[in-house]
């Protein structure tokens, strides 16, 4: 892990939110919808050179299901144990957040060619044996 890098419980303000997305060849959604969306967030953990963010991922749920999103660090910084540093800290939030006797499912969608990073991570693929595939439905406005 780079030294220089520190992480925070913090939100990204929609521009720097949108610099990450673009820097990554993510579209960006609508100004008003990513802040609503981005102060719902349930976790969300940024990493920062210096001052400048330049990673970051969230946890959108209710603390029985939770759904890692926005997972992205600027090309220049990747392959740096930066993205799975963010992936286990969100995780270990929302195990401390979880009651004994409790259960979490974190869930996500991989981006395509992404998913051996996730396994590393401990996740599973779906389908499996004793889930079904993951099933999604977008809605364009
Ligand atoms: C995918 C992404 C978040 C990974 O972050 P990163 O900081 O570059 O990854 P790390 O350095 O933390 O990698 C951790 C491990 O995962 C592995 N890994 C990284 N990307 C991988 C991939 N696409 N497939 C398989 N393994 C991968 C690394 O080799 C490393 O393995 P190791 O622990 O054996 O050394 C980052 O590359 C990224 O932002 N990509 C563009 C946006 C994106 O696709 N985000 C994911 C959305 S679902």
């Amino acid at each position: 892990m780079d030294s220089y890098i520190t992480y925070h419980d913090e939100i990204p303000d929609v521009e720097t939110y949108f610099e990450l997305r673009s820097s990554v060849d993510w579209s960006v959604f609508c100004g008003e919808q990513s802040e609503k969306a981005l102060n719902n967030s349930y976790y969300c953990v940024v990493a920062k050179d210096g001052d400048s963010t330049v990673a970051m991922g969230r946890v959108v749920g209710d603390g029985m299901y939770c759904d890692i999103v926005d997972v992205m660090v600027k090309p220049q910084y990747q392959g740096k144990k930066i993205g799975s540093t963010i992936i286990n800290k969100l995780v270990e939030r929302i195990d401390e957040g979880t009651p004994e006797g409790g259960k979490a499912s974190i869930q996500l969608i991989a981006a395509s060619g992404k998913e051996g990073f996730y396994v590393k991570q401990g996740f599973t693929i779906l389908p499996n044996e004793d889930s079904g595939p993951a099933l999604r439905k977008l809605i364009y406005k």
